[in-house]
């Protein structure tokens, strides 16, 4: 259980690796920037201004963008010293041992198999958008019924925020990820190319809706800043602001408050945007790819952050400057305020962008998966049909189906909330294991050559560490989320001990494959 892969002969296969180094500092932010910005800005944005912060959405993406850095930094510290793929479940392994690495392996499936389904909820939403476009223009074509468009018992909205019909399944979201499955299962790689075009796309469109939309704002929208609390706080409750941040911090962590907007709400904003952020991380997979990694990994990970960053908080200021808050609980908000600028070309091109730049998160987090459970089982922890490699595709499509078919499932039938909930929960659960590990690894391996040091160590981590822990018990508060979770990752504490105890290469002493002499496939460059 405690058994460590050693860091050495993690640098070792690292230098062996059989990988071209073609990933320089560019490619790896526009990696991360593509893996980023997606669901988060161009949905959820609309839902947390709408139910929580108001137009202090933009405080909320300050809060978690802080929070992120400091995660950031840890990746980027670990990133530097152990540039390999399989990312922080090789960390782990290399570090706090066996079962904290299965622990990881489990958490990483809600980062990365679920946020995909996450996603596709938010592809669907601006899907059916386009779609009602263009079936305005054109009559002929069939119409999608609002119905199939989303979870069973899910309210579909049309764009001015009018109910149209109770959800039964949601089947664009099935499609796309049916169709991102079939393209990994044949082998298309997420080039570095491809990669950045689509972000080129996907920043073209942000940095458009930006500077286009800030002659449309209406600074009226923007007061107050921070809404009244919703309920009322009782009479004679302090109103200053130590008094609110600190009750808001208590209820939130406490789980005793619906924190509708007010100070509380800004921080329950804070942790249902979070979702906005993941990705940045995704540039550590990346670690066998990259020419210089030791330089470069630190680069890719932090500059894809404060880009994202400042594009977040300038778009959510925008989106609450056009809209009234009140009107943004819908699947494509910045559609909405695309059409109250009442520029119909603009409105698709958005659309249009969105829709692009989804599809390419959606088949790096499900490469992501199918990576980490190749590793996995490589590394005996899981059954060795999941690490199987197609004979003429060469990829690991027993896996890949696996992965794919379960993300199906989630998409057609969960609706965005529960989805992005879990994928939250899974996420922070990782971040702070690896600040822990960050903290672990300074430790025990002192001598470590670390070319990228966490500054103000230990209090980065530390503070890391507890910020993620807060806003996951904030998450995990939730009736539908909180068993869930505890239910999931008991049950894979229970698989460890029924399968990956005993297989485990590493455990039986069989010399275990580096993570790079893969034959797949590589999901950048070539
Ligand atoms: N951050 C990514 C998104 O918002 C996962 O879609």
């Amino acid at each position: 259980m405690f058994q460590r892969k050693s860091v050495g002969q993690i640098q070792s296969d690292h230098e062996h690796s059989e990988l071209k180094r073609t990933l320089g500092p560019l490619n790896l932010i526009l990696l991360g920037i593509g893996c980023v910005i997606g669901t988060g800005i161009f949905v959820l944005t609309g839902l947390a201004a709408a139910r929580y912060s108001g137009p202090a959405i933009m405080i909320s993406f300050v809060i978690t963008g802080t929070l992120c850095a400091f995660v950031a930094l840890c990746y980027a510290e670990l990133a530097s010293a152990l540039p390999v793929s399989g990312s922080a479940y090789s960390y782990t392994y290399a570090s706090m041992g066996e079962l904290a690495a299965w622990v990881m392996g489990v958490l990483l499936v809600l980062e990365y198999g679920l946020s995909a389904s996450t996603v596709a909820v938010g592809w669907s939403g601006y899907a059916a958008s386009l779609w009602a476009d263009i079936h305005r223009q054109f009559a002929f074509l069939p119409d999608i019924p609002p119905q199939f468009t989303a979870a069973p018992g899910v309210a579909v909205m049309d764009a001015s925020g009018a109910k149209i019909a109770v959800g039964v399944i949601n089947l664009p979201a099935i499609a796309v990820i049916g169709a991102v499955t079939m393209l990994l299962v044949r082998g298309v790689s997420e080039s570095a190319t491809v990669n950045n075009i689509i972000v080129f796309i996907k920043l073209s469109v942000v940095i458009a809706f930006i500077a286009f939309g800030i002659g449309f704002v209406n600074t009226a929208n923007w007061h107050p800043l921070i809404p009244a609390e919703v309920p009322a706080p009782p009479p004679g409750t302090p109103t200053d602001m130590f008094h609110q941040i600190t009750r808001a911090l208590w209820s939130v962590f406490s789980g005793n408050s619906d924190s509708k907007y007010g100070v509380g709400g800004v921080i329950t904003g804070a942790a249902r945007i979070f979702f906005a952020y993941l990705g940045f991380e995704a540039v550590s997979t990346a670690g066998a790819e990259a020419r210089n990694p030791a330089r470069d990994m630190p680069i890719g990970i932090i500059g894809a952050l404060v880009i994202c960053t400042i594009l977040y908080i300038a778009t959510s200021a925008v989106l609450v400057g056009i809209v009234p808050y009140a009107q943004l609980d819908n699947p494509a908000p910045i559609a909405v305020a695309v059409n109250r600028m009442g520029m119909p070309w603009f409105a698709v091109a958005v659309k249009v962008g969105a829709i692009a730049g989804l599809t390419s998160v959606m088949l790096v987090l499900l490469y992501g998966q199918t990576r980490i459970f190749y590793t996995m089982s490589r590394d005996g922890l899981i059954p060795p049909f999941m690490a199987r490699v197609h004979k003429s595709y060469k990829t690991p499509w027993i896996n890949t189906l696996i992965v794919g078919g379960i993300a199906c499932g989630a998409a057609g039938f969960l609706s965005l909330d529960a989805l992005a909930d879990l994928s939250n929960v899974g996420s922070l659960a990782a971040f702070a294991l690896v600040c822990i590990t960050v903290i672990y690894l300074r430790v025990s391996s002192p001598k470590l050559v670390r070319p990228f040091r966490v500054p103000l160590f230990p209090i980065v981590p530390i503070l890391g560490a507890i910020m993620c822990l807060f806003l996951l018990k904030s998450i995990l508060n939730k009736p539908e989320t909180g068993p869930f979770f505890l239910g999931y990752v008991g049950f894979g504490f229970v698989l460890y001990f029924v399968y990956g105890l005993w297989n485990s290469k590493l455990g039986k002493g069989e010399k275990v494959l580096g993570h790079e002499a893969s034959p797949m496939e590589l999901p950048h460059g070539e």
